[in-house]
């Protein structure tokens, strides 16, 4: 009998029936690895029982069922602890503190059972030397320097663990495979002997994945589906601020952030984002605009910068931190077509402060703000934040959350906000500060012209 085989690119997941040189996928050359598919031994038709089906009612509640990590910014992004039985996928770029999160985590999660802590990068003199210097000294945790996944689980049997973490899945591998360590098929089999240990002894398993710098869990992008939750670690690894996002999640919402920042002993839980990203803002600076974003259920304000500056090229260079290219392109068509501003003769360059990501829409007026005010060299006023996504006609849509938003930038001492005039029917009443508009037209008042 023939075993099945597909093959999976390493890039980006990309699966194809037959090899290719270059993937569809991504177009990356040569990334297409064969993958055979495991034999079941009931394929031939008998099938045998190895569960039980129960009635939804007979099913006992599990008592205990989220354990604590003792961050609470991480808690909130599993959806109120990490679920037990349940395998979380810990993605990142390299150096971004995975493995610091992870150790921190451990003295509390030990609370409620052992901890044991994999790791295939660092020795267990390099780890105790990290835990030292994060101050993580209490607690039932043990540590295993190995790559053997059979082995890790091996001790995880002997140990059991109430949570095992797995450091990292690209360093992994199982013997009887013809792959290296990092390759797909490695990379899945060991996921998948994770995910049933987890599953079968309800330990909670949590699986680090390195990513590569486009972005995509390379990896871990075909493991996605296996796990429960997916958790992405973002930020610029210069800069100490970080975000600790759910793509996926079987078990609370997806749109929670946590956020963090990195010091000297660990990351630091961070509880008003929005004071640290505005710390050691310029004032009176053209090209700049606060905006108020909703990360999940919290407002955060960024601030927004533009340098806007006549071009050499036959085409004009646009490039963007923090925001969606596409998405600037498409404002700057918009503003030139409506306000007939010049921006085809300049180039633009787009930056948000912090290193963090804005990918709501709401954030197109101020965008645009910063654009146009970079251009005409004239400030927007340091006390202004703006919120509200552009329609193509140059219409302000409402923003959700506003009042959030508002309140937001209230606390933070922003005396005039600029909102979509549609947040307000006829009879409620305009806030304080807000200045609601119906278009870009509409704003581009508070430049005096
Ligand atoms: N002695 C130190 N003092 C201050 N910060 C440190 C120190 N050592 C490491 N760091 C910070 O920790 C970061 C590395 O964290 P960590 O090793 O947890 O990342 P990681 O995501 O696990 O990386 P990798 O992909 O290499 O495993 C560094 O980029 C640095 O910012
Ligand atoms: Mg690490
Ligand atoms: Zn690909």
């Amino acid at each position: 009998m023939k075993n099945k085989s597909v093959y999976i690119c390493s890039e980006c997941g990309y699966q194809s029936a037959r090899w290719l040189g270059k993937c569809p996928g991504c177009g990356s050359w040569n990334t297409l690895e064969e993958y055979v598919e495991e034999e079941t031994e009931s394929k031939s038709g008998a099938a045998v029982v190895t569960t039980e089906a129960l009635r939804l009612r007979d099913v006992k509640e599990p008592d205990n069922i989220r354990k604590k990590t003792g961050c609470s910014e991480l808690d909130r992004v599993l959806g109120g602890g990490l679920v037990s039985g349940s395998a979380v996928l810990l993605c990142g770029e390299p150096g971004i503190g995975k493995s610091t999160l992870l150790l921190q985590i451990c003295a509390a999660l030990s609370s409620g059972g052992s901890v044991l802590y994999a790791s295939g990068e660092e020795s267990a003199g390099q780890l105790k030397l990290r835990a030292d210097r994060l101050g993580v000294s209490s607690g039932d945790i043990y540590i295993l320097a190995d790559t053997n996944l059979d082995s890790v689980i091996a001790h995880a049997e002997k140990l059991s663990p109430s949570v095992l973490i797995v450091d990292s899945i690209q360093t992994m591998w199982k013997s009887g495979m013809n792959s290296g360590a990092g390759g797909v098929s490695q990379i899945r089999e060991c996921a998948a002997s994770l995910i049933r240990y987890a599953k079968e002894n309800d330990v909670s398993v949590i699986i680090v994945g390195h990513v590569n710098k486009e972005g995509s869990i390379a990896g871990p992008k075909i493991l996605e589906h296996m796990v429960d939750t997916v958790l992405y670690f973002e930020g610029d690894r210069r800069q100490s601020f970080r975000l600790i996002r759910a793509i996926k999640n079987r078990f609370g919402a997806t749109d929670e952030v946590g956020v963090f920042e990195m010091c000297g002993d660990g990351l630091k839980e961070v509880k008003s984002p929005s004071e640290l990203l505005l710390s050691g803002r310029p004032t009176g600076v053209s090209g700049n605009c606060a905006v108020c974003t909703m990360e999940g259920t919290r407002p955060i304000i960024a601030e927004v910068q533009a340098l806007v500056t006549p071009s050499y090229y036959p085409s004009p260079k646009r490039a963007s931190n923090g925001f969606d290219l596409n998405r600037v392109n498409l404002l700057l068509a918009l503003l030139e077509k409506r306000l007939g501003l010049k921006f085809s003769t300049h180039d633009c360059y787009v930056n948000v402060v912090g290193g963090i990501t804005v990918d709501e829409p709401a954030a197109d007026l101020a965008l645009a703000l910063a654009l146009i005010s970079s251009l005409r060299d004239i400030p927007v006023p340091d006390n202004a934040v703006a919120v509200g996504e552009l329609g193509l006609s140059g219409e302000i849509r409402a923003a959700a959350d506003l009042d959030r938003r508002l309140k937001e930038a209230n606390r933070l001492g922003f005396e005039c906000a600029l909102v979509p005039k549609r947040n307000y029917g006829k009879k409620d009443t305009v806030p304080d500060g807000a200045v609601p508009l119906g278009s870009i037209f509409d704003a581009i008042r508070i430049f005096g012209k």
